[in-house]
């Protein structure tokens, strides 16, 4: 395990392992396994940053759910811009369905909130936020967050799908930033 990594012009030091992330994915997908036993599940992963966190739930949940990847930017650098873009939308595919946003962070909350938004327009049957990381000190929305790996300061972190300027994301480990 490599504990100091640079990332273009930063330096980051290991914060969460491998093992430990692990543990916390096989934990919230045993949760999902539970709460939608039998439901009709559409996962939908925002990219880029949670194809990595998704991909190990969909190995550890019980059922087998369908999986429609969305798209929504807004960030640059290490700080929100505020302003969120559709890349790629939701689609017709979630109507009347159980549809579970799967996120690598949310932070403002402001991208998972304009995404809810969009998402109550085709009439799914019911929504609910995944997210591995939380950052309740930058929150500023009120959804609720139904399954949370960890709430952790305000610090900027990469690795495990998350990045700087679309670098360190495909690190196993999570590494924050060394200042
Ligand atoms: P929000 O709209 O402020 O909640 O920002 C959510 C998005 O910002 C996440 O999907 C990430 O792409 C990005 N983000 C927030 N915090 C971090 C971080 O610490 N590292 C990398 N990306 C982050
Ligand atoms: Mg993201």
């Amino acid at each position: 395990m490599v504990e100091n990594i640079q990332v273009l012009d930063k330096r980051f030091k290991l914060y969460m392992p491998e093992s430990v992330i692990q543990e916390e994915v096989k934990r919230i997908a045993s949760e999902i396994s539970h709460d939608y036993a039998g439901k009709d599940v559409i996962l939908c992963p925002v990219l880029t940053g949670a194809y990595m966190f998704a991909t190990d739930l969909t190995r550890y949940i019980a059922f087998d759910p369908d999986i429609s990847f969305v798209r929504y930017t807004s960030y640059e650098g290490t700080q929100s811009t505020g302003v969120v873009k559709p890349l790629l939308p939701f689609t017709k595919r979630c109507q009347g369905r159980h549809v579970i946003i799967v996120e690598d962070i949310v932070d403002s909350g402001i991208s998972m909130d304009y995404m809810i938004q969009e998402l109550k327009k085709l009439e799914p049957a019911s929504i609910s936020v995944c997210t591995f990381f939380y950052k309740p000190g930058n929150f500023q929305k009120d959804f609720k967050i139904d399954y949370v790996g960890k709430e952790i300061p305000n610090d900027f972190i990469v690795g495990y799908g998350l990045d700087y300027n679309g670098k360190g994301r495909t690190f196993k480990d999570i590494y924050v930033i060394d200042e």
